[in-house]
């Protein structure tokens, strides 16, 4: 076989698709929502690579600080001889885990954008050039399966506190899924953004640069080139907000004033009140208990936890019974 190969588990109009569902069910509910994934074209994704550089954008670095300081226990715990990716991007977070996993053969990194896939392989084989890279275009919330060849014991990384989009019943169905894929022995590492006082977090996510809001206001200039949508991101103000109860940071674009978008390709007219508010974003913060108890309840017994110098970000090692 060759060292990288690539295999689209998404139909070519599968995000299509998709967005118009999620438009269709989003724009039309009372309160208004849209899921983060549409956040990263071209645009979004480079602004969220800015957003990982800000100065009150600490996750990415606290969990870099992590897997540096850890890879060689991860390595030890686990002996992977496979290291599964979800949401890989540009492979940037696991090039030190890569390195540090001396029995690696296989690594599958899993994105939906095949430009990034692309890009993060070829840049790895230059500098692995033992390793099977064996790409994945796939949409890992709906339903995944490995390559054939994945040698155990397999270790699968989600990193990043992209665990933190999904609302409590996604987690526990991705928790479960991500469960069936794995055999008893796999482990699974996870990285969670962690509960902590308000003004950090609400910073984090409301940046005196103003990229965040660039970042949010962004989905309206996908809408608009995709669906062709006539949203102005100008109309809307850029909210991010604590929410106790939940323990997560919601982003919002609220409407400065009364309007009305038309959306074309779905022969659809979505009417805000002035101030009225679409949700764009939930970023769940977490404990340890309910990290370790949602493990479980997926079958999988936390085995470590890993947390920055200053307490601010964890990354949990499982193994699956
Ligand atoms: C990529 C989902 C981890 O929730 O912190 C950054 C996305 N949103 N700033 C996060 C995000 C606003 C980020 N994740």
């Amino acid at each position: 076989m060759s060292p990288f190969t690539v295999t689209r588990t998404l139909p070519a109009d599968a995000t299509a698709a998709a967005l118009r569902a999620d438009v269709a069910d989003g724009l039309t509910s009372t309160p208004k929502q849209l899921p983060p994934k549409w956040f990263y074209d071209a645009r979004g994704s480079a602004l969220f690579e800015e957003i990982t550089r800000l100065p009150e954008y600490y996750p990415t670095r606290a969990e870099r600080e992590i897997l540096i300081a850890r890879a060689a226990e991860i390595a030890d715990a686990t002996g992977a001889r496979t290291l599964v990716e979800l949401g890989s991007g540009s492979s940037e977070k696991t090039r030190h885990l890569i390195r540090a996993l001396p029995d690696l053969r296989v690594y599958v990194p899993v994105d939906v954008s095949e430009s990034a896939l692309e890009l993060a392989g070829e840049a790895l084989l230059a500098e692995h050039p033992r390793l099977t890279v064996h790409a994945l275009v796939a949409d890992f919330m709906n339903g995944l399966a490995l390559p054939d060849d994945t040698p155990g014991p397999r270790l699968l990384a989600f990193l990043g506190g992209t665990i933190g989009n999904l609302l409590p019943a996604e987690r526990a169905a991705f928790y479960a899924s991500v469960s069936d894929l794995l055999a008893p022995g796999d482990a699974l590492l996870v990285g969670t953004d962690l509960v902590k006082d308000e003004a950090t977090l609400v910073s984090a996510y409301d940046d005196a640069q103003g990229v965040t809001a660039a970042f949010n206001k962004n989905v309206l200039a996908v809408l608009d080139r995709e669906l062709g949508a006539d949203f102005d991101p100008s109309d809307f103000d850029h909210v991010a907000v604590w929410n106790a109860e939940e323990e997560w940071i919601e982003m919002r674009l609220r409407a400065r004033k009364d309007l009305t978008a038309k959306i074309p390709a779905m022969d659809l007219a979505v009417h805000f009140e002035a101030g009225e508010e679409v949700r764009t974003e939930v970023s769940s913060k977490f404990r340890e208990e309910k990290v370790r108890a949602e493990l479980a309840a997926a079958g999988m017994d936390a085995r470590r936890w890993w947390t920055d110098a200053q307490g601010r970000f964890a990354v949990s090692l499982a193994v699956r019974r």
